[in-house]
């Protein structure tokens, strides 16, 4: 190859990965996002997802009936906003290149669907993915940045999960920035929730990029048993704790979406998964089939004083101060002083658990109003330290106050 076509061949290639060779821009100057991130997500997402529950069977009708139950069960005035279509909407794309959700499962097309979650008054959400195809093999956005982000916009959308598949060799970074710079250009606000499982170093970039990024592959609605790419919620949770340095207001660790309510575990150990994904400043995207839940799942996603603790406004996760095999305490120190604590009993038998005061950095002589966020209990006066007894696979989470 002469110069001159090595030069017409990479300005080629540069083009097709998207970047910029104008003035001589390196490589790296293209990863600088010039326009502001949006700040969507001062506190963690909350939500809803169809993968979850419905995986690759999701039509319009499903996504509907989810918005209205969201909207008149109590999860929208508890903070849920978001109703998110995850992978297996789109077919294909149009000679124009314009992607076509699926005309049998989405016959009143996206943008009506979107108009109808938001006259619920929530905000809708979408699903694309960083490769040629996603992971359930419908057509990518690579190549497309721009023009899918145009078509996201003109339909409405105000949430897009980007997934990681089929990426070859694509850069993790360069591909994130690439649609994080096509959602800033498309005018409107869309958050970016990236999806690349953790694989690419994410503390290092994603939050110039995104609002949340997730930490590990799926997760699974099992307490301990993981399977190949997908993993028990005990699982996720010991993949978190040392990760908290890298989350805060609008740039959160995502140990994927809640598992509450879809019958592979007890009420307990849900309450525990629902409990630690609060600590860990985790958004709160259930994942269950909202318009068909029991009541018994319905007050674990509207526990109001669990939610507050996701949502502090300080926004700092939790950290594991205590790890004794089946025997965990974590601790989130809140906006105001006060500190959430949840006391978590991974074992098979009940057990009494405490946590004293200089674990949790307060002066031994400082007493302090303890209230349990799941009994409501309320315990004033407490001094020194804390004890309560544990369920086995279950939390006790408190939020404690000091007081004169
Ligand atoms: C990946 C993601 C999941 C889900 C599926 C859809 O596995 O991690 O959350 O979006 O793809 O195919």
């Amino acid at each position: 190859m002469t110069m001159r076509r090595i030069k017409a061949w990479m300005t080629g290639a540069a083009i097709a990965a998207g970047f910029s060779m104008v003035g001589g821009a390196s490589a790296h100057e293209t990863l600088e996002l010039t326009a502001p991130k949006p700040n969507l997500a001062a506190k963690p997402p909350m939500g809803w997802n169809s993968w979850n529950r419905f995986a690759c069977n999701i039509d319009e009708a499903k996504v509907r009936a989810v918005a209205d139950a969201m909207a008149s069960t109590g999860m929208k005035d508890a903070g849920y906003q978001y109703v998110v279509i995850d992978d297996c909407w789109q077919t294909d794309r149009a000679a124009d290149g314009t992607i076509q959700a699926d005309p049998v499962k989405f016959p009143s097309g996206i943008k009506a669907l979107a108009d109808y979650v938001h006259s619920r008054g929530l905000k809708f959400g979408l699903y694309s993915d960083a490769g040629v195809k996603t992971c359930g093999g419908r057509p990518g956005s690579a190549g497309y940045e721009f023009q899918d982000a145009r078509t996201y916009a003109a339909w409405g959308v105000d949430y897009l999960k980007y997934d990681w598949c089929y990426t070859g060799t694509r850069n993790a970074e360069a591909a994130y920035t690439i649609m994080a710079k096509a959602l800033r250009a498309s005018g409107r606000d869309i958050l970016l929730s990236i999806c690349e499982w953790g694989d690419n170093q994410p503390r290092n970039w994603a939050a110039k990029a995104g609002h949340m990024w997730r930490t590990t592959g799926d997760i699974r609605d099992s307490w301990d048993v993981s399977q190949g790419y997908s993993h028990s919620f005990l699982s996720i949770l010991d993949r978190q704790a040392d990760l908290w340095k890298d989350s805060g207001p609008n740039q959160w660790n995502d140990p994927d979406m809640l598992e509450v309510g879809n019958g592979g575990m007890t009420a307990t150990e849900y309450k525990a998964h629902f409990s630690l994904w609060a600590m860990l400043a985790a958004p709160l995207i259930a994942g269950n089939d909202l318009s068909t839940m029991d009541q018994e799942t319905h007050d674990i996603l509207t526990n109001r004083d669990v939610i507050a603790i996701d949502q502090d406004p300080l926004g700092q996760q939790a950290r594991k101060v205590i790890d004794e095999g089946d025997f965990e305490v974590w601790v989130r120190p809140l906006a105001g002083g006060d500190r959430a604590v949840v006391l978590f009993n991974r074992s098979l038998a009940a057990r009494t658990m405490s946590v004293n005061w200089e674990t949790l950095q307060m002066p031994t002589e400082m007493k302090a109003t303890v209230k349990d966020l799941w009994s409501k209990q309320v315990t004033r006066k407490v001094k020194g330290s804390y004890s309560a007894e544990v369920p086995s696979h279950g939390v006790v989470m408190v939020r404690i106050t000091p007081t004169v």
